[in-house]
Formats: structure tokens, C-alpha cells, sequence
């Protein structure tokens, strides 16, 4: 009997040392990151700029590193800068652009193949079809080829779409007519097959405009050409687009067969002229507490309102990220966003999850918070 106590005690021995081995071996928490939290949503991306595709700050670069599972160049892939004329093409950021993508094992998206703005001159001023075409053709194959394999994804063409749906009068319709929206499709997956071909816009929650993009995107894959996504850029306000139109478009560019990415998210805490009663647009804003209220920081009670604002629209993403194939935010940090500039120039906007100082504000908090609580009620 003694012999079959002793036997039993080591067994509970040998139990307890192999229980608490394989405790010390489960894999360690993962930090606490944009990257981490949402990794089984979707792709959490941030637009860059020059300085950033340097990674001349350290302590930005470790932000990215760290906080973002996707990269758009902000400007360094659009035509006047990678193809500024007709036998000459800018690949130094580019490059550059790529290769940070790989070194942080990123989904790399290419912005933008076929764009008005920004559009080399020597594109601009084609007026014949044909050399348009060939043109087009050149620019597409040229930069595509050269990612090929390395670019997971591209917006083929970008803002196409007037505000009530019809196409833009951009160059390329005028030239060419309504055939350059599937060649340019058609075109860039003649390289790259595998790529994720985009048709992406802003005001994408509008109503008019959506029905513009489900009828502009249905046109081309009637055609037999491969889109596989509509991005809806998310240029928004702190109460403007709706939640309802924002799920709707969601719901209904899915309904197209295609993946749908949020790609240039960000959110104005500014007023818009027109939200000015008797807003005067020619008025010099410079002097207007009503235009740039928050040139000395965000009071407390705007920073809730955004963090509320990102935490409703995220739960929007996360009801649908089925659907949801990639999350952009339009740039790192308020200081390097476009909106300090637009509509008006020369304002202190405060759009993004990461403030002057790089540091990471309520909305930060929030939207990973708000994942967190998810994954515990799910588990
Ligand atoms: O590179 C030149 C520089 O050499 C020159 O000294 C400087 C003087 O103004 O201009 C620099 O170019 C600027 C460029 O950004 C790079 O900083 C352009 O003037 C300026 O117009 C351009 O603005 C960009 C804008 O697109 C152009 O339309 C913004 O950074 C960029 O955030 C914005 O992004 C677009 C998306 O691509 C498409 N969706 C809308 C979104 C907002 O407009």
C-alpha cells in the first residue's frame, strides 16, 4: 500500500512540473497594438510621406512598425511624381516605399494608377484618343510590372465619380470616353493577376454617388474584367456621414462580389465654411476663432466626441469585417494631415489617432478598447 502512495505522489509531482513547463512555453501576450488587436479583422494601414518612407524620425518609424499592418504612399506614386514625363519615371520613393512595406511584413497598396489630380502635364495636355490609350497603357504596365508580386494591392482609378453618380469630366472621359475606366482595369491585371484591383472615391456613403460607383464597377465586370474592390476613401466629420449610410454602402458594395477597404479614414473636428451661419468662404479665416478654434489643442470634450465618433464608425467595420478587407487611416499624425489645409488653408486640424507630440489619443484608446471588449465577449 505504501509502495502505491509513493507511486501516486510522484505521478502528482510530475503532473504539477510538466503543467507549469507548458504554462511558461504558451506563446507571451502580443503587444498592445493597432496591428495586434485588429489582426483577425482586417489590414489597419496608415498613409506615409517622404519623411516617413526615410523613417528620418525614430521614434515615427517605431509607430509604424509597431501600429500598422498596411502602407499607401500619400503622394509618391501618383503620376506627376513617379512619371513626371512621357520617358521618364521616378522610382527613388517608390522603391523605398515597397521595400519599408516588406521590412514590416506589410500589405503593401499602390495609390494611385489613374487619377485627374495630380496628373503629369504631359498626360494632361493628350488630346487624341489612341495616344491617350497608349499612354494610359504605358504608365499602368510600366509601374505595375516593376511591383509585380510586391504590391498586394492598387487603386486602378481614383474619383472618377461627380457628387450625384455620373462620371467626372476628368481628362481620361473627355480624350478617350468611358472605355479608359475597364482598360485601366484591364490593363494592370494583364500584369499582375494576383493584385487587388480598386475602384476608390470619396463621399462613398453618399447615396447618389454609391449608386454612381455599384453602376461604374458593374460595367467593368460585365465585361469579364476582374475589380476586386471598392474603396470608399472615409474623409468624414465628427457628425457627418450617417452611421446608417456609411453601413449601407458597405453592405452594398459587398453586394457586388467584392471586398471593400476604408482607405484615406480620417476625421475633420473642424467646421466646414458652410457650416458657418453666413459662413463667408472669401472671409479671412485667419482671424476667425469660428473657423480654427483649436489652434492651441483639443479641448477635452472634442477629444470624447472624436473617440466616440471613431469607436461607432469602428464598430460598423467590425459588425462587417467579413466584408472589410483593409482599414487606412489617412496619415499617422495631425500634424502631417492634409486636412490642416483643406478646405481651408492654415488650420490646426485634429483628425487622426496620434496627436502633434506622437502621442496616442482617446481615440487610440478607444477603438482598441473597443476591439478588446469584443474578443472577451466572444471567447
Ligand atoms: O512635392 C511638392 C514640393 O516639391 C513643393 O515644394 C510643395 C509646394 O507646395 O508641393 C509639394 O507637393 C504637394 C504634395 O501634396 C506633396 O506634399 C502638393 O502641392 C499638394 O497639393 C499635395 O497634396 C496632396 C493632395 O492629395 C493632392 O491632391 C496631399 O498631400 C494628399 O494627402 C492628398 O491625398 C488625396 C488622395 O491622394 C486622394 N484622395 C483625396 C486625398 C486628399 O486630397
Amino acid at each position: 500500500m505504501k509502495i502505491k502512495k509513493q507511486f501516486l505522489f510522484i505521478i502528482a509531482i510530475l503532473v504539477l512540473v510538466i503543467g507549469c513547463k507548458q504554462a511558461s512555453e504558451v506563446t507571451p501576450t502580443k503587444p498592445v497594438t493597432l496591428r495586434n488587436v485588429y489582426e483577425d479583422a482586417f489590414y489597419i494601414g496608415t498613409a506615409l510621406n517622404t519623411f516617413q518612407i526615410d523613417e528620418t524620425d525614430s521614434i515615427m518609424a517605431g509607430i509604424v512598425g509597431r501600429e500598422f499592418s498596411s502602407i499607401t504612399a500619400e503622394n509618391e506614386m501618383k503620376s506627376i511624381q513617379i512619371h513626371p514625363a512621357r520617358d521618364t519615371f521616378n522610382f527613388e520613393y517608390p522603391d523605398k516605399f515597397v521595400a519599408l512595406g516588406e521590412k514590416y511584413n506589410m500589405f503593401i497598396h499602390g495609390h494611385t494608377l489613374v487619377w485627374h489630380s495630380q496628373l503629369s502635364p504631359w498626360i494632361r495636355n493628350i488630346k487624341d484618343s489612341t495616344e491617350m490609350a497608349e499612354a494610359l497603357e504605358s504608365h499602368i504596365k510600366t509601374i505595375v510590372s516593376r511591383y509585380k508580386g510586391r504590391v498586394n494591392s492598387w487603386d486602378v482609378v481614383n474619383e472618377a465619380l461627380n457628387e450625384d453618380g455620373s462620371l467626372r469630366k476628368s481628362v481620361f472621359l473627355e480624350v478617350m470616353g468611358e472605355d479608359y475606366l475597364a482598360l485601366a482595369f484591364k490593363w494592370t491585371s494583364e500584369i499582375d493577376p494576383k493584385a487587388d484591383l480598386y475602384y476608390n472615391d470619396y463621399n462613398m456613403a453618399n447615396p447618389e454617388k454609391r449608386q454612381g460607383a455599384i453602376r461604374l464597377v458593374k460595367n467593368i465586370m460585365d465585361k469579364g474584367i476582374k475589380v476586386d474592390g471598392i474603396g470608399m476613401q472615409g474623409h468624414w466629420h465628427l457628425n457627418t456621414p450617417s452611421l446608417e449610410e456609411i453601413e449601407k454602402s458597405i453592405v452594398e458594395y459587398a453586394a457586388l462580389g467584392v471586398k471593400v477597404a476604408i482607405t484615406e479614414l480620417d476625421i475633420s473636428v473642424l467646421p466646414n465654411p458652410e457650416d458657418l451661419v453666413g459662413a463667408e468662404i472669401t472671409q479671412n479665416f485667419q482671424n476667425s476663432e469660428a473657423m480654427n478654434p483649436y489652434t492651441k489643442g483639443m479641448p477635452d470634450s472634442i477629444q470624447v466626441k472624436l473617440a466616440n465618433r471613431y469607436t461607432d464608425i469602428f464598430k460598423i467595420f467590425l459588425k462587417h469585417k467579413d466584408k472589410i478587407s483593409r482599414v487606412t487611416f489617412w496619415g499617422v499624425n495631425d500634424g502631417q494631415s492634409w486636412l490642416n489645409g483643406f478646405p481651408v488653408r492654415g488650420r490646426t486640424n485634429h483628425p487622426l489617432l496620434f496627436d502633434r507630440e506622437l502621442k496616442p489619443k482617446s481615440a487610440y484608446d478607444s477603438i482598441i478598447a473597443l476591439k478588446q471588449k469584443q474578443d472577451k465577449q466572444s471567447n
